[in-house]
């Protein structure tokens, strides 16, 4: 096994929860990418650090926006996972039937928690952006348990 399969495959072993990162571009068409690369970094102001691959479509729109929102999934969609885990950057229709939207602000249906803010700082490190949101707008749905990633597939939590 080459060292860098390994590296990988030792980070599979740390599980995390399952978000899509979203964007809407100048003609109002909504990207997302699915993210397990995103930490709370401050409380107080309250700002999240989202990486993302110098390789992956929503880059572009990435940047340009102020408008970022972060839907952290719930066990239950798996498939909405999926979806945004593959290249769909001009499949705007499907896209979109997954968000819900209001005027101010727009988060993945029945998700179990979602932010949206605006980027304040941006790094290139390594092979990835990172990315510092500053959150304007939040709300959690306590009732719903969350979509996992550990070692390499979606699941349930084990608890
Ligand atoms: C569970 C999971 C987590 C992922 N987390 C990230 C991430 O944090 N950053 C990233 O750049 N790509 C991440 N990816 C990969 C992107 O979702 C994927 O490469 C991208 O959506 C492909 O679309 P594109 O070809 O249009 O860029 C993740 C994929 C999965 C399945």
């Amino acid at each position: 096994m080459k060292n860098e399969e390994l590296y990988r495959e030792s980070w599979s072993l740390f599980p995390t929860g399952v978000s899509v990162v979203a964007v809407l571009d100048n003609k109002k068409n909504v990207h997302g990418m699915t993210a397990n690369s995103i930490s709370s970094i401050s409380l107080n102001p309250n700002i999240i650090m989202v990486s993302i691959g110098v390789e992956r479509s929503i880059k572009n729109h990435f940047s340009k926006s102020n408008s970022i929102s972060i839907s952290v999934l719930a066990s239950d969609q798996t498939e909405i996972a999926n979806h945004f885990a593959i290249s769909n950057s001009t499949n705007f229709l499907k896209n979109t039937k997954y968000f819900q939207f209001s005027n101010e602000y727009f988060f993945i249906q029945k998700c179990l928690s979602f932010y949206f803010g605006e980027i304040i700082e941006k790094h290139n490190i390594g092979d990835h952006e990172v990315y510092f949101i500053q959150v304007k707008y939040f709300d959690l749905f306590k009732k719903k348990e969350p979509l996992v990633w550990y070692r390499g597939k979606l699941s349930k939590p084990i608890c």
